[in-house]
């Protein structure tokens, strides 16, 4: 005779959320452990509040405990906990001798997993995540999120960042109102959630050039869904995470202060940098762009400002941008 209540995928979710929390804390866990208090910098209670994680260096850590505490085995393949071998039919753990970040959905339940790895073999991929499923779609989540929604509508304000780590650090200085993308760039899903809570969202990427390009990226589909963006650009080496820990929360706050710009500012600087203003061909194409992601504002008032706003930073009439606007405006988006 079955079990009269099944275990459901979630119940196995929040089971191995347990199993690799517990093992961060055991004798297994100990260099994880070192790690993460050591050079990550992270206090007891982060690890506890962020429910983190380890997988072992072991090709079946999870799937013995599995059998051990009566957990579903097929539950672990299609999840992606357990991976079977192509040729030998046999299973083994996926996530191998990483940090496990549980990675909730707004509600709070675990949805999926992302793992970093604590080894330094150029090889090995730093982060892997649970593939997806109907249970992990990572476009249609922010790590963070539950942890951040009450702030996030207090505060009027949610802050992007890139990484898990980030999100942890920030949380830790205290900016309780922080999510991530999860590590893909932001997606109209992810904007939608985010426009429940609130209405202006703060870009805090790293600070290189590939977080510079998701930030132009992400601009346009925050714009679209209603949502106004703003930007804080980091030194080229940082990300916050490492900011925080290099220069202490207080030069972050500064950061934040002095380096907090409109996504048009963002914007111009990023073609400025470029050398595209520099040039009548390339400055051209740099201003449709603006205005482009101008046409995608609902709010017709708030339409008028930016344009006035970017005639005056380029000292063209407001009607010649209105025309370039008209002219790259693909007619409904
Ligand atoms: N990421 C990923 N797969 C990778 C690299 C990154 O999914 N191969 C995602 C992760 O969510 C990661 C985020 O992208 O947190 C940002 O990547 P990166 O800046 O490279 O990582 P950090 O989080 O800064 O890594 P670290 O632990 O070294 O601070
Ligand atoms: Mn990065
Ligand atoms: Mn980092
Ligand atoms: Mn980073
Ligand atoms: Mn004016």
């Amino acid at each position: 005779e079955k079990d009269k209540r099944e275990a459901s995928q979630f119940d196995t979710l929040r089971w191995a959320a347990k199993l690799f929390h517990g093992t961060l804390q055991s004798e297994a866990g100990s260099a994880a452990l070192a790690y993460l208090t050591g050079k990550r910098g992270l206090e007891p209670g982060t690890i506890r509040r962020f429910g983190l994680g380890f997988a072992p260096e072991s090709w079946d850590h999870l799937l013995h405990a599995a059998e051990r505490d009566g957990a579903p085995v097929e539950h672990l393949v299609s999840l992606g906990l357990l991976t079977r071998h192509p040729k030998r039919n046999t299973l083994y753990d996926t996530f191998r001798n990483r940090i496990i970040f549980p990675i909730l959905t707004v509600g709070g339940q675990v949805a999926g997993f992302g793992g970093r790895t604590l080894s330094n073999d150029a090889e090995t991929p730093k982060y892997i995540n649970s593939p997806e499923s109907a249970f992990f779609e990572k476009s249609k989540l922010l790590y963070g999120m539950h942890a951040a929604k009450n702030e996030i509508r207090r505060q009027e304000t949610a802050i992007l960042v890139e990484g898990y780590m980030d999100v942890i650090a920030m949380h830790q200085a205290g900016f309780t109102n922080t999510v991530a993308s999860c590590g893909t760039a932001l997606t109209r899903y992810q904007a939608k959630i985010l426009k429940r809570y609130t209405s202006r969202v703060l870009f805090l990427y790293d600070g290189d050039n590939a977080g510079k390009k998701s930030m132009l990226a992400g601009i346009d589909i925050l714009l679209s869904e209603g949502l106004t963006p703003w930007v804080v650009m980091l030194p080229g080496n940082e990300d916050p995470d490492s900011f925080i820990r290099n220069y202490g929360k207080e030069a972050f706050l500064g950061e934040l202060e002095s380096e907090k710009s409109s996504f048009q500012d963002f914007q111009l600087r990023c073609y400025q940098d470029a050398g595209w203003m520099e040039s009548p061909d390339t400055a051209s194409k740099a201003i449709s762009a603006m205005t482009r992601s101008i046409a995608l504002i609902a709010d017709p008032v708030q339409k008028e400002l930016y344009i006035d706003e970017l005639s005056k930073k380029l000292d063209l009439s407001r009607q010649t941008l209105r025309e370039v606007m008209a002219a790259s405006d693909t007619g409904g988006s």
